[in-house]
């Protein structure tokens, strides 16, 4: 296996590697293990794998889950179908940098995403390295959000654009978690910055030192959280992958967010995600 870091901070191409024979080979998956810990995100082109081998192969890191909203495939549980064609109804929310499923006690590992179809240009996804985010954060913010707990809602995000009803009922199958806003990697030890678009508001925030008159908490609360989420909008922390069909994503979820673009309809974009059930974060 050869691997190509894609930019200085996240992301890394690996060459001569068929997704098929890590499932059998515990060397190659160990090597594969070991380079998504270290670049975070890694990408291959032409997996021409079947369904089954793409489940066998994210099944080597653990449990799959399915996701509440978007329908899975009937004959491969935990292979998340993310279908998008003109016929869909606008909005579409997935344009925005986010984290999969903090809105769980339990958000997941990481994914594997196959293109089984994309447009001829466009579509492509980001992600930003979150590990690097809070590294380089000021010294005094680091200070002021190291004890920062925050909820996380399946309300925000892709839940705010349904119907109220719809909505609703989601979060009764789904209430609100809340996770540190600085969470440690459980597998390095690194501190990550741990909000993303799914966080409402922080749920500790109200301290004598941090709020006088609870006039102080807005906009103190929301300036900071704003500020906090724009980290990962900044391009010396991003990669930006551009898709070909049987091209595959890896990712770390815990360390990272990512943002799908959103500039190709009318084209038809199909991928195929397998998401890994991960631990509580700390
Ligand atoms: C996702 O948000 O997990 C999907 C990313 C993509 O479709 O590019």
């Amino acid at each position: 296996m050869r691997i190509e870091p894609l930019t200085c901070s996240i992301g890394a191409e690996l060459f001569n590697v068929n997704l098929a024979h890590a499932v059998h080979d515990d060397g190659l998956f160990a090597s594969i293990r070991a380079a998504l810990l270290k670049y975070r995100v890694l990408f291959l082109r032409g997996q021409d794998i079947t369904s089954a081998e793409h489940v066998a192969f994210a099944r080597r890191f653990g449990e799959l889950e399915d996701h509440p909203v978007a329908g899975s495939d009937p004959e491969h549980p935990g292979l998340v179908r993310i279908y998008k064609d003109p016929s869909q109804p606008s909005p579409r929310y997935e344009n925005v940098w986010h984290t999969d499923a903090t809105w769980r006690e339990a958000p997941p590992f990481g994914c594997v995403l196959r293109c089984r179809e994309c447009p001829p240009v466009g579509g492509d996804t980001m992600w930003a390295n979150m590990v690097l985010a809070y590294e380089n954060l000021p010294a005094h913010v680091k200070e002021q959000i190291a004890d920062l707990r925050a909820r996380h809602s399946i309300e925000a995000s892709f839940g705010a654009a349904m119907s109220i009803e719809r909505r609703l009922a989601l979060k009764a199958q789904y209430p609100d978690a809340e996770h540190p806003v600085v969470r440690t990697h459980p597998e390095t030890g690194e501190k990550i910055l741990f909000v993303n678009a799914f966080a409402t508001h922080f749920t500790n925030y109200h301290t004598p030192q941090r709020v006088r008159f609870g006039q102080d908490a807005n906009p103190g609360a929301g300036q900071l959280l704003a500020y906090l989420l724009s980290q990962a909008y900044l391009p010396e922390y991003q990669v930006r992958w551009r898709w070909t069909k049987n091209s595959v994503a890896i990712w770390d979820n815990r360390s990272t967010q990512h943002y799908a673009v959103m500039d190709y309809p009318p084209s038809v974009r199909q991928m195929d995600r397998a998401t890994i059930v991960g631990n509580r974060p700390v």
